[in-house]
């Protein structure tokens, strides 16, 4: 049986929430809630503060739709696309950007965040999982169809996995909605959308990057009140060679036992 392998942003909270607790957010946005394991933890933020959440999913998983609509006082699902919902989201203090993970779903993300927050006179703070490994030079789209095609790369069907080792999605391995074909090259994966986006900007915000638990990417404005704080904060893990070598490491030993499982379940057929 393979061991459960950690994808979700609920890992960092012992990274996240002192900084929260230190600004006090009194509105969060969240794009990207599945099972709604953040989500909790964020809600349990707000309802101490008295704040409020903004989760934003079309297609939540499990007893989520359930559990959201026994705590509304403090949180606000929005069951739509993230392109539809940003703009109806008001004045968010930080944001939590864990949607599709492609470039131009990211990408337009970041310009509409951008954009809502100079209309709000607020400083941008976000929270942005998956810019590492697989999905930080990769595609991966949850549903293809809502990608204008000339934005859309070549990709596998959704059984193709991918590793570390191949370029190319193969049967197998690490799977997911659907891989782009190919890693690297322009406007593919989430931390290309970042780069570019950052590229649209005068300047006006600092780039944080953790490279654990599938990369956390931290967006804050030079003019936030606690830049200087949070970039303190965050300074000892930024690019951090032993979380990434040990993150390496992890990716690797989860892909040589989902191999091994594959082998056997070939074996037991
Ligand atoms: C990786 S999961 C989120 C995990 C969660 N943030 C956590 O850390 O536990 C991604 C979620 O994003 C949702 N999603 C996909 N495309 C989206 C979009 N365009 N806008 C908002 N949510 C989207 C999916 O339905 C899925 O539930």
């Amino acid at each position: 049986m393979l061991q459960k392998w950690i994808t979700s942003m609920t890992a960092f909270a012992s990274i996240i929430f002192p900084v929260l607790e230190a600004i006090k957010p009194h509105r969060i946005g969240e794009i990207g809630a599945a099972e709604g394991g953040n989500t909790q933890l964020l809600y349990q933020f707000v309802e101490k503060h008295n704040g409020t959440l903004i989760t934003i999913d079309p297609s939540p998983r499990g007893t989520f739709l359930q559990w959201v609509a026994s705590c509304s006082n403090h949180v606000q699902h929005i069951p739509e696309c993230s392109f539809n919902a940003i703009p109806q989201a008001g004045d968010v203090d930080v944001w939590f950007v864990d949607g599709d993970h492609n470039w131009y779903t990211v990408y337009h993300e970041l310009l509409l965040i951008h954009e809502l927050a100079k209309q709000h006179q607020k400083p941008l703070m976000i929270f942005m999982h998956d810019v590492g490994w697989p999905c930080g030079r990769r595609d991966m789209y949850y549903d293809p169809s809502r990608i204008p095609a000339e934005y859309l790369q070549p990709y596998a069907p959704a059984e193709q996995g991918i590793t570390l080792q191949s370029p190319v999605p193969i049967t197998g391995f690490l799977k997911g909605p659907c891989w782009a074909l190919q890693e690297g090259g322009p406007k593919n994966g989430v931390l290309t959308a970042v780069e570019d986006f950052l590229k649209t900007t005068a300047n006006e915000y600092e780039w944080i990057f953790i490279p654990a638990i599938l990369g956390l990417g931290i967006l804050i404005d030079k003019t936030h009140p606690a830049a200087k704080e949070v970039i303190q904060f965050y300074a000892a893990f930024h690019h951090n060679p032993v979380m990434a070598l040990m993150e390496n490491d992890r990716i690797n030993h989860y892909i040589a036992s989902t191999a091994l499982q594959h082998k056997i379940s070939m074996i037991a057929d």
